[in-house]
């Protein structure tokens, strides 16, 4: 399925349906395709509900197939390439996954996702893109459902190419902001951080997470970070975080966990999959308080908060020594609302 909706993105088929229907004959013309070969998969991504077919051979968007649209709110197109350009290799590895714990991604690739992507700027470029329109969609519930009024130096640990440090910048003023990224990451952060406006309220550091992080900000945010990395690592990350943090600061921590609900927690099930496969040992659904994560002094006490989203809900954990850290979990559609004192 994931490689039927990469090849109609590939080829631009939503936004050839941007304006209403069109025939299969149509797309294919406009695309080069094979006529009838287009048309089985668009027929069976109909069957799927990303495609209307009111008249037979005529396809439509739907509210899911326009997700695959460029440019469309809570796009998908970036992350529909990436699974086909990228994650499609390591997937033929699942089974040595299974069987041996390690990820498919080094067996596809020969080298870990990160390492990989340093060495392929066009498969990076196309990495970038899927992080960047997944946080898009949910920076903005951070920003506004977080109280960051009490914080003045953010810091975003690994923070992509600043979509979500830009949102929280532009919707509380008060704050100045850091955003630590590998190198050629970094390096595409100066647009984004210009588009908001933000520039001139935040540094852009170019470095290694594990080599340590800024010290001396009292907010700092690990989104989507954890979950790419095996238990030590992880707590690697938060221990770098925690020796940086101010005393009475918060390390802030944007993640999914798994909904009780087995039917609401697929879309969580199958990101813990891709983490099973692509990453280097990590996994969705971890939380600060799982054993060997986060067991350390200043980060054992987590709790949970509910979020209005169905398929999200958030954790905090109160350093013993003062020193916090509050975890507020999305998913792609969420919207993310956190109590004002998560973790008193
Ligand atoms: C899954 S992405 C999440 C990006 C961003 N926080 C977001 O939510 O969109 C993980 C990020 O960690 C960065 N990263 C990986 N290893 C790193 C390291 N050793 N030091 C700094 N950043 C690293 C990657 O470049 C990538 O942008």
């Amino acid at each position: 399925m994931s490689r039927a909706l990469y090849a109609v993105t590939e080829l631009g088929i939503a936004d050839l349906l941007a304006d209403g229907p069109v025939s299969s004959a149509e797309l294919a013309a406009a695309t080069g395709a094979h006529e009838p070969s287009l048309y089985r998969v668009l027929r069976m991504l109909a069957g799927l509900g990303v495609f209307g077919e009111a008249r037979p051979g005529w396809f439509s968007l739907t509210v899911l197939g326009d997700r695959l649209r460029s440019g469309a709110p809570a796009s998908m197109r970036s992350w529909a390439l990436m699974h086909g350009r990228i994650a499609g290799r390591p997937f033929e590895h699942i089974l040595y996954a299974v069987r041996t714990g390690q990820p498919g991604f080094d067996a596809a690739y020969g080298m870990p996702l990160f390492e990989y992507l340093a060495g392929h700027p066009e498969d990076a470029a196309v990495f970038d893109a899927a992080m960047l329109e997944r946080t898009a969609a949910f920076a903005p519930s951070v920003a506004v459902g977080y109280d960051f009024s009490e914080a003045r130096i953010v810091v975003d640990v690994g923070g992509g190419r600043g979509i979500l440090l830009a949102e929280i910048l532009r919707r509380n003023p008060h704050l100045q902001g850091t955003l630590l990224e590998l190198p050629d990451v970094a390096a595409g952060a100066g647009a984004v951080l210009a588009e908001a406006g933000v520039t001139n309220r935040c540094e852009v550091v170019a470095g290694d997470f594990f080599d340590g992080v800024p010290a001396g900000a009292d907010c700092y945010i690990l989104a989507n970070v954890l979950h790419d990395w095996d238990d030590a690592r992880a707590a690697e990350i938060l221990a770098g975080c925690h020796r940086a943090v101010t005393r009475h600061g918060r390390v802030l921590i944007v993640e999914r966990l798994i909904p009780d609900d087995s039917a609401q927690a697929v879309p969580v099930l199958l990101s813990d999959i891709n983490m099973l496969v692509l990453s280097p040992g990590g996994r969705s659904g971890r939380t600060p308080s799982t054993p060997r994560c986060c067991a350390r002094p200043g980060c054992a006490r987590a709790r949970s908060a509910p979020s209005p989203s169905p398929t999200a809900s958030s954790r905090a954990c109160r350093a013993q020594d003062d020193r916090r850290a509050a975890a507020p979990v999305h998913d792609g559609d969420a919207t993310l609302r956190l109590p004002r004192s998560i973790d008193r």
